[in-house]
């Protein structure tokens, strides 16, 4: 379509209103910076989930499907509590915390046990559990499930709805670029929502077996580039392209 007939030749990213750039702009550095600090965040928070600095497929599994091997109890006794006990007395423990602690050989047995090995500091030092009492061993005899079901929907649905917003707008915005062919910029608008349907099922299919958290990595790093992509080049067309003059004509119109 030529652009000398075209009705409103200023819709498009560089030749907007200065006020509506304006909208934009502000708009487009908010939701930038906020996108990187939820990527700081997934790294405060999951990517330290097993340990480890930085993200990695365990770290997810981590969250959301748990770590079934095994209870805090059996853990600590082989890692940083292993010399408060012989090993026969760590076994003993152990082999019981993974029957779920029954509390029937509780008092008869292994209140003594811990009474013995563990209470001179798990009683006395303010901050780690009292292992004189059975709920607190109880809670460290619980195999990790990971997330709750609770949880994952209270998550879910939060993202869903806040993160489409997010789309919504950058979509909008990005769909007044100049010289991006239709077809990129309909994938470009549409990637963002498939990936967050991607991401979010991963986490409940991650919840159902570990096999699929590469999938998390998959949608998280697919809409971080879609939204990246039109992120700059929206910036780009509306604070540099703009400055040669020139009029670009209506970009809606040229899609049609
Ligand atoms: C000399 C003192 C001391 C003794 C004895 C001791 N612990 Fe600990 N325990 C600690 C300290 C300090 C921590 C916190 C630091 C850490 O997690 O390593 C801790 C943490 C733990 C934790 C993790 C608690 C949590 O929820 O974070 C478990 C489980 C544990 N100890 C089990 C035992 C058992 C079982 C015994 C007896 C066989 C035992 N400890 C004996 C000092 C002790």
């Amino acid at each position: 379509m030529s652009i000398k007939n075209t009705s409103l030749p200023w819709l498009n990213l560089p030749n907007l209103p200065l006020p509506l750039k304006a909208l934009f702009v502000g708009y487009l550095l908010v939701v930038g910076v906020g996108l990187c600090m939820a990527g700081l965040q997934i790294m405060l928070t999951h990517g330290m989930a097993d340990g480890k600095v930085g993200l990695s497929v365990n770290d997810i599994v981590y969250s959301y499907y748990g770590d079934r091997s095994g209870t805090k109890l059996a853990s600590k006794l082989n890692g940083s509590m292993i010399d408060k006990a012989p090993v026969e007395v760590r076994e003993d423990i152990i082999k019981w915390a993974q029957q779920g602690a029954p509390e029937s050989e509780w008092e008869p047995h292994f209140k003594d046990v811990f009474a013995k090995h563990c209470i001179m500091c798990h009683s006395q030092i303010p901050g780690i559990p009292d292992f004189t009492k059975y709920a607190e061993v109880k809670s460290r005899a619980e195999v990790n499930t990971g997330a709750t079901i609770s949880g994952l929907t209270r998550v879910s649905h939060i993202h869903l709805f806040g993160i489409s917003f997010i789309f919504f707008f950058t979509g909008l915005i990005f769909s007044f670029a100049v010289h991006i062919p239709r077809r990129i910029k309909v994938l470009a608008i549409a990637f963002p929502f498939c990936f967050l349907l991607l991401d979010v099922l991963s986490w409940w299919l991650t919840k159902l077996s570990p096999t699929f958290a590469w999938l998390t990595i998959i949608g998280g790093i697919g809409y971080g580039m879609a939204s990246t992509y039109m992120w700059f080049v929206s910036m780009y067309q509306m604070l540099v392209l703009s400055r040669n003059g020139k009029v670009y004509g209506n970009a809606w119109e040229q899609d049609l």
